[in-house]
């Protein structure tokens, strides 16, 4: 069975006490739960994790080079910060896409810019947590 990290940053673990406009009311527990529901539907093993590290982060995609045949990231602020993530990424040679759960290019100006973009195999944005599970869907089919 294909195994797949879906990765999530800073403040995600906070997600239900975020803006309610933005980010909507789901819990990051509730999207882990569909994601997991959704694995079992479609055949694949998934690795849910958040962290508020940027290293802890770079050191879970180094160390997913062995273990996962695909990413799904959510790297939050760091999207638009990070070249050590986007190295990162880059070194890791199989499937990945990016998800947002807003919409990066209808916000702040700071939020258009996403340095992980370029070297990803997609990006969804702006589905809510629903783009989860398009992720998901879009990463098994590249695999
Ligand atoms: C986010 C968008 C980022 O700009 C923001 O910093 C987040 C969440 C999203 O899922 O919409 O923390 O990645």
């Amino acid at each position: 069975m294909k195994n797949i990290l879906v990765l999530n940053g800073p403040n995600l673990n906070m997600l239900d006490k975020r803006d309610k406009e933005i980010y909507g009311d789901s819990s990051l527990a509730k999207i882990e739960q569909n994601c997991q529901k959704l694995a079992g539907e479609i055949g694949v093993n998934i690795v849910f994790k958040q962290s508020n590290s940027e290293g802890e982060i770079v050191e879970l995609i180094q160390n997913a080079l062995e273990k996962f045949d695909g990413i799904v990231i959510n790297a939050a602020a760091y999207t638009h910060t990070s070249v050590a993530i986007r190295d990162a990424l880059e070194i890791f040679n199989k499937p990945k896409v990016e998800i947002h759960i807003s919409n990066i290019f209808n916000r702040e100006e700071f939020r258009k810019n996403s340095l992980i973009s370029d070297v990803v195999n997609g990006v969804i944005s702006g589905f809510g947590v629903f783009g989860y599970e398009i992720a998901l869907r879009g990463i098994v089919n590249k695999l």
